[in-house]
């Protein structure tokens, strides 16, 4: 299929590209490169540098290219920032995303997959975590990715749009041959932080908080390898060929690591201490949060290739290793 693959130089869309040129599909890239990376996306790969939201662009390319199906990874995922400055969040993740789906729809494509998140739940009244449990983010992130979720229900059942949605955990790791990983500015995420603060590159890792109620009062979460996420995002296209035919899917491993778990695995892999600060708890952090996927091993044959961290922590090694300062590297 021609997959127009949005935000396509992203940590996430970058290696579901890789996936989708193994598959026989042909991607195509749109992304603003306020975030992404163009080096993130090989060079053969058609590129486009502009909005989601702007439908001129979006609609020459639809046109143009002969675009079936749209893969949107292009989101602001910054919890913390979310909070502090709601408008960014809302504007790009809701407003422009509605743009993106007008012109879809004005062009003809009906085919759409959607990266959300485990945030849309907020705090879970379950563990493991399965699609059916109530969605009630605590953050404008998770709603907005929440609200978008809600608009594809409603344009599956009024105009017929087939769509599947994954609501990631905790992505993490990076391409096995070292060659993308992730690169994010400000870096949040607690592995490649943890990395970073092993090799003396960063100061000591802060450990957002000791006291919530889990084996070691570190917060706990479910780490999925970024090249597992994207084989999901494949294995949906046949079912997509149903005119409104609708999908939701929790993609993580299954098993939650805590805070202290991944430090101990980061220093396994890597062979270096890494020097950590007790801190206070991060706010809108929930104790935590891991997947029964379940529905995705039956319905789509999907099961994680990487099923632990160390497995994961040793791709994100590779990476940092070969990538000292990221694409710049
Ligand atoms: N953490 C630390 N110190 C750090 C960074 C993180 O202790 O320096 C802890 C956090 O408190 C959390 C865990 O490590 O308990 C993981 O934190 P990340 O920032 O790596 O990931 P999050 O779980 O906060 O965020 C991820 C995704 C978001 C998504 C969210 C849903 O990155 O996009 O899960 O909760 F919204």
């Amino acid at each position: 299929m021609n997959v127009l693959v949005v935000g396509g130089a992203g940590y996430i869309g970058s290696h579901c590209i890789r996936q989708l040129v193994a598959a026989g599909h042909r991607p195509v890239v749109l992304d603003n490169l306020v975030y992404g990376h163009r080096a993130a996306v090989a060079a053969d790969i058609p590129f486009y540098e502009g909005n989601l939201g702007d439908p001129a662009t979006v609609g020459r390319i639809l046109q143009h290219e002969k675009i079936e199906l749209v893969m949107h990874f292009a989101a602001f995922c910054y919890v913390g920032e979310s909070v502090t400055a709601p408008m960014k969040y809302y504007e790009n993740n809701l407003v422009a995303t509605l743009r993106l789906l007008a012109t879809m729809q004005l062009h003809g494509v009906s085919k759409f997959v959607f990266s959300s998140t485990c945030a849309t739940f907020g705090v879970p009244d379950r563990l493991p975590m399965t699609e059916d449990l109530p969605q009630r983010p605590i953050n404008p992130y998770g709603q907005t990715k929440l609200d978008v979720e809600n608009v594809l229900k409603a344009l599956a059942t009024a105009h017929g749009l087939s769509f599947a949605v994954f609501r990631y955990f905790n992505a993490a790791g990076a391409a096995e041959d070292g060659t993308i990983g992730e690169d994010h500015d400000p870096e949040t995420h607690l592995i490649p932080l943890a990395i970073d603060a092993a090799l003396g590159r960063r100061p000591p890792l802060q450990i957002f908080g000791t006291d919530y109620p889990t084996p070691d009062g570190t917060c706990q979460r479910d780490y999925v390898h970024v090249d597992d996420l994207s084989r999901a995002h494949i294995a949906i296209f046949d079912r997509l060929a149903t005119p409104g035919a609708q999908f939701f899917y929790n993609l993580g491993t299954g098993r939650p690591f805590s805070v202290r778990e991944i430090i101990g695995a980061v220093e396994r892999i890597t062979g270096h201490k890494v020097p950590v600060i007790e801190a206070p708890r991060r706010a809108g952090d929930p104790p935590a949060l891991y997947a029964d996927s379940a529905k995705a091993r039956r319905d789509l044959g999907w099961s994680p290739k990487f099923g632990d961290a160390e497995s994961i922590i040793a791709t994100a090694w590779k990476w940092h290793q070969t990538h000292p300062r990221g694409f710049a590297s």
